[in-house]
């Protein structure tokens, strides 16, 4: 077997390379959430700005068996690389994974990146081939999240009520909308408030550090998701001295419109105790289903120890569905 790097511009190498992760990902999880091809094509050939990621193919003769991926952060958190390894299944237990991710230890040493992180996915209160083949890679494990997800056509008819309780709370807090582009007036605000992320989300034992965040970035990620079919539609909140403090964010693919990612959701420690997550969280659900009336399940996932996350998404009608376990190793 051998190890080779994924040219991007090859295009039936790139196919196969994204459907080793495919087949691998729907033969150990329960909920199809995969990049379509055309979007994830597009994102590895158009490249990014914040993050320079490698893929590496493993070959048995023509025939590639697995895929590995390493991302470079290059903004913030340089002491890390991001890895991910999927193996085709029927390749799986003879030792393809364990080649590809000593590769990609290589690559992360190369560019003097000490902490290697990964996520592995499993039913819940039992392992899986993931986490078996992570501990077996030496990884220990950093944070628990589970996997949740919320169907937007079931749960629709008690959001008025939710909004009721909301509403008793929120004040002289307002709630604001937005599609594909953060409005100007509150970009600062949304800059400073994804820098606090890791400070304020639970981390566990991973070594993460905050973002770093500023007007050229966030223009670059709304670029990539214009051209990767991506809709991000985020909610936040505005104190009444009119700063941005809340924000919440989903995203919809026009390819695979049925379902949605919901991404990060944080309140402004001075600002939380108003049901300000609750709102924001509501406020996008309805603009997600007037947007996109075929999307009908979000997936999300947050730490088990994120008490008022976990309490927002119970109302919300969220069920867990997975586990995910995120995991590090430092290099010597
Ligand atoms: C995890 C995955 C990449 C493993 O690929 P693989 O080629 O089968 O792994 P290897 O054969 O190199 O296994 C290396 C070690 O991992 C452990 N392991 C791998 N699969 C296992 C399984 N199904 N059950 C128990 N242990 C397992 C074993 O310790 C194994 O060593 P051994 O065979 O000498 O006992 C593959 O199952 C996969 O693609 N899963 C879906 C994506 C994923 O979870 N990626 C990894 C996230 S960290």
């Amino acid at each position: 077997m051998e190890i080779r790097e994924v040219d991007v511009h090859d295009e039936p190498s790139l196919h196969r390379y994204w459907e080793i992760g495919k087949l691998a990902d729907a033969a150990s999880r329960p909920y199809d959430f995969f990049a379509p091809w055309e979007s994830a094509r597009m994102s590895y050939v158009h490249g990014r700005d914040d993050v320079r990621f490698e893929l590496l193919g493993a070959y048995d003769g023509s025939t590639m068996v697995g895929a590995g991926r390493v991302d470079l952060n290059l903004l913030d958190n340089l002491h890390a690389a991001y890895v991910e390894v999927w193996v085709d299944p029927s390749w799986q237990r003879r030792g393809v994974g364990r080649a590809l991710e000593a590769e990609c230890v290589q690559v992360a040493r190369s560019q003097a990146r000490r902490t290697l992180m990964t996520e592995a996915y499993a039913p819940i209160g039992q392992e899986s081939p993931g986490t078996r083949f992570a501990e077996a890679t030496g990884y220990a494990p950093g944070l628990e999240d589970a996997m949740k997800v919320v169907d937007l056509v079931e749960t629709e008819p008690t959001w008025a009520a939710l909004e009721a309780k909301a509403a008793e709370a929120v004040g002289d807090y307002r709630v604001v909308t937005w599609r594909d582009h953060v409005p100007d007036e509150y970009l600062d605000d949304y800059c400073r408030l994804n820098e606090m992320f890791f400070d304020e989300a639970p981390t566990g034992e991973m070594d993460v550090q905050n973002e770093v965040w500023d007007a050229q970035r966030v223009a670059a990620r709304e670029e990539r998701n214009r051209l990767t079919g991506r809709h991000e539609l985020s909610a936040g909140a505005v104190s009444p001295d009119g700063r941005l403090v809340a924000v919440t964010e989903a995203i919809v693919n026009v390819r695979a419109a049925q379902r949605g990612h919901q991404s990060g959701t944080l309140v402004e420690p001075a600002h939380r105790g108003h049901r300000l997550g609750l709102a924001v969280k509501l406020a996008n659900h309805r603009q997600i289903r007037e947007a996109f009336p075929q999307c009908r399940v979000l997936l999300t996932g947050n730490a088990d120890v994120n008490a008022p996350m976990n309490a927002v998404n119970t109302q919300l009608g969220y069920r867990d569905v997975e586990r995910c376990v995120e995991l590090q190793k430092t290099l010597g």
